[in-house]
């Protein structure tokens, strides 16, 4: 999915790239366009925890369900303000669904994961806690993060056309999926 508002920007177009890859090698894959669709944060009902489901029924509810379903799923975000996007935060808090009453996780281990994200400063190290911190999310969930794609001086959308390395980057791990 991708949390970035531009579509076609750098986030956007990596993680195509990684789906690309992943066609390449059989899977059918599917992009969610966060910014698109209507859909709001966790409301701590906490319904969740005594049915395993999320009670919020919106667009983020077939995400969900595709998660579950999913061997593999492709998580884009840009950095604002040190962070991943509202519009990623607000669907990453409906994973609480996916925790039961115990704080396990209801998802099938082994799940492979990919990040990929993309910021205005060109030192990586300056917002590489944003992608780190939702990996250790996506590890107590049960994934395995496969790789994080980091890119810098992301600052017009189209930056990511002369970062051949990272579009080769995203596409052998698409295909190695
Ligand atoms: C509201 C906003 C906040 C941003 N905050 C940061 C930031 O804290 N650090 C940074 O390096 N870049 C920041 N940026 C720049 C974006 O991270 C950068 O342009 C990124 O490559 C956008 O990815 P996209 O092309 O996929 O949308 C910000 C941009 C916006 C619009």
């Amino acid at each position: 999915m991708v949390g970035s508002p531009r579509k076609g920007g750098n986030v956007d177009r990596l993680v195509q790239e990684v789906l690309d890859g992943a066609e390449e090698v059989g899977y059918q894959t599917e992009e969610y366009i966060l910014n698109e669709l209507n859909y709001s944060g966790c409301q701590g009902c906490n319904h969740c925890k005594t049915a395993d489901e999320c009670r919020v029924d919106d667009d983020i509810s077939g995400l969900l369900e595709d998660i579950r379903e999913a061997d593999a799923v492709v998580f884009g975000s840009p950095i604002y303000f040190h962070l991943f996007t509202g519009q990623f935060k607000l669907m990453q808090d409906r994973f609480y669904s996916f925790i039961d009453s115990g704080f396990r996780s209801r998802l099938a281990p082994g799940k492979k994961a990919v990040i990929v994200t993309s910021q205005g400063n060109p030192d990586l190290s300056a917002f590489e806690k944003a992608a780190d911190d939702f990996a250790e999310v996506l590890r107590f969930l049960g994934f395995e993060v496969a790789d994080i794609i980091r890119m810098g001086s992301g600052g017009p959308p189209d930056a990511v056309l002369e970062r051949k390395d990272l579009l080769d980057q995203a596409r052998s791990v698409g295909s190695s999926l």
